[in-house]
C-alpha cells in the first residue's frame, strides 16, 4: 500500500499527502520584490496539481540579500498584499504555502552591498563581503523576525529558514566562509550560533502552533575545508531543541564545487536526521513515484521535496497517484481528464 498520499502533521500545519514543492528562485519580481501574475500562475498550477504543500521559493529578508535583482521580497509591509493573493489563491486549491525566507550574504548579485561571517568572496564573480560586526548581525536576526512576522500577516501557514546552498545562515556554518574569531565563529557552538538565534527569533514572533522548517546543507559536498555529517546532525538535534520542527535536507553551494547527483541521492542525509530523532525531508531526484513511496513507507523520510519534477509537470502528484494506483483528487474541473 502507497504511503506517499498519507496526511501529515507539522504542528497545526495539515497536508494532504507527503509531497513537498521545493523552493525555487523564479527571478521574476519587479525591483520593488512584489509577487507578479507569474507567481500567482506558476505557484498556483502547483497547488491545483495536488502537492501537499507550495513552498515559496527564497524570499529574501533584506534587500541586499538578494540573489538577483528580480528576487522576490519580504523585508517591506508593501510586500505583503501580493503574498496574501499568492497565499489565499493557494488556499482555495486545498493547500498551505510556506516561504522560504532567505538571505544571500556574499552571494547576494554583485549590484548590491555584501555582507557575510568574514572578508572572503564566494568567487571572482562576487564582491567580497563586508564582515559583519555584532549590531549587523542582530539586524540580520532583526530582518528574519520581520520577514517571519511578514508572512504570518500575509496569511502563510509555516516559514522554512534557508540554512543551506551557500547562503548567510550556512555561510556562518562552515569553516569554508567563516573564519571569525569571536563568539559567532570558531568551533561548532559558534559557527551555529547565528543559525539558532534567528531561529529564536522567528519562533517569537510566530504562533507556537505554527511550524517552522528550516533548511541545511548536510554535507558540503566534497569541498576542501567543509564540515563533517556529524556537525549538521548536531545542528539538526540543537535546531529542533530551539523549536525548528524539520529538516530539509540539501547538500553543496558554499563552495563552487559540484557533487554526482542520482534518484535518491539524499536519502541517507534525511534517514540519518530522522536517526537523530528529528523529523526529515530529503530533496534531489525524488520525483520517481516509487522511490518517493518508499522514502515515506520505508521511515526514511517525512516529506519528499520535487523541485525540477514540478517544473516539467505541475501535475506530478496527479500522475504519482495513478502510478501508484492511489484514486487520483484532480480539483472538480479536470475531473474528466482521470475518469
Ligand atoms: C529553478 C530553480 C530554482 C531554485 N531555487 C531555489 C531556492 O530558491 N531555494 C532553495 O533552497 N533551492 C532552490 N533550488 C534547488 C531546489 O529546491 C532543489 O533543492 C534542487 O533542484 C534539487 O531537487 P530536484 O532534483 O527535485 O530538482 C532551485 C532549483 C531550481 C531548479
Amino acid at each position: 500500500m502507497a504511503h506517499l498520499f498519507d496526511p501529515f502533521e507539522s504542528r497545526r500545519l495539515q497536508l494532504r499527502n507527503r509531497i513537498v514543492m521545493s523552493p525555487m528562485c523564479q527571478y521574476s519580481a519587479p525591483e520593488d520584490g512584489t509577487v507578479t501574475e507569474w507567481h500567482l500562475v506558476h505557484y498556483g498550477a502547483r497547488a491545483v496539481g495536488g502537492v501537499g504543500l507550495v513552498m515559496l521559493e527564497m524570499t529574501q529578508v533584506a534587500p541586499n540579500g538578494r540573489l538577483s535583482p528580480a528576487d522576490l521580497g519580504i523585508w517591506d509591509d508593501a510586500q505583503i498584499p501580493g503574498l496574501r493573493r499568492l497565499a489565499d489563491f493557494v488556499h482555495s486549491q486545498g493547500a498551505p504555502i510556506g516561504v522560504q525566507l532567505g538571505h544571500a550574504g556574499r552571494k547576494a548579485d554583485p549590484v548590491f552591498d555584501a555582507v557575510g561571517p568574514s572578508a572572503i568572496a564566494f568567487s571572482d564573480h562576487y564582491r567580497v563581503p563586508l564582515a559583519l560586526d555584532t549590531k549587523g548581525i542582530a539586524t540580520v536576526i532583526d530582518q528574519f523576525a520581520q520577514g517571519a512576522h511578514r508572512a504570518l500577516e500575509a496569511g502563510f501557514d509555516m516559514v522554512e529558514l534557508h540554512g543551506a546552498h551557500g547562503y548567510l545562515l550556512h555561510q556562518f556554518l562552515s569553516p569554508i566562509s567563516n573564519r571569525r574569531d569571536d563568539g559567532y565563529g570558531g568551533d561548532l557552538s559558534g559557527r551555529m550560533r547565528l543559525l539558532l538565534e534567528v531561529a529564536d527569533a522567528v519562533r517569537n514572533v510566530l504562533p507556537q502552533d505554527m511550524p517552522v522548517w528550516a533548511r541545511l546543507s548536510m554535507l558540503e559536498a566534497g569541498a576542501p575545508g567543509g564540515y563533517p555529517l556529524e556537525d549538521t546532525l548536531e545542528a539538526a538535534r540543537r535546531l529542533h531543541a530551539h523549536g525548528i520542527d524539520l529538516i530539509d535536507c540539501t547538500t553543496g553551494g558554499n563552495a563552487p564545487v559540484t557533487e554526482p547527483e542520482f534518484p535518491g541521492f539524499r536519502l541517507p542525509l534525511s534517514a540519518a536526521v530522522k536517526a537523530a530523532g528529528v523529523p526529515a525531508m530529503p530533496v534531489g531526484h525524488m520525483d520517481y513515484p516509487q522511490l518517493a513511496d518508499a522514502a515515506i513507507s520505508s521511515g526514511q523520510a517525512d516529506l519528499v521535496a520535487l523541485a525540477r519534477g514540478l517544473l516539467r509537470n505541475p501535475h506530478w502528484a496527479l500522475a504519482a497517484q495513478q502510478a501508484l494506483h492511489v484514486e487520483p483528487t484532480p480539483p472538480i474541473q479536470y475531473r474528466r481528464a482521470y475518469r
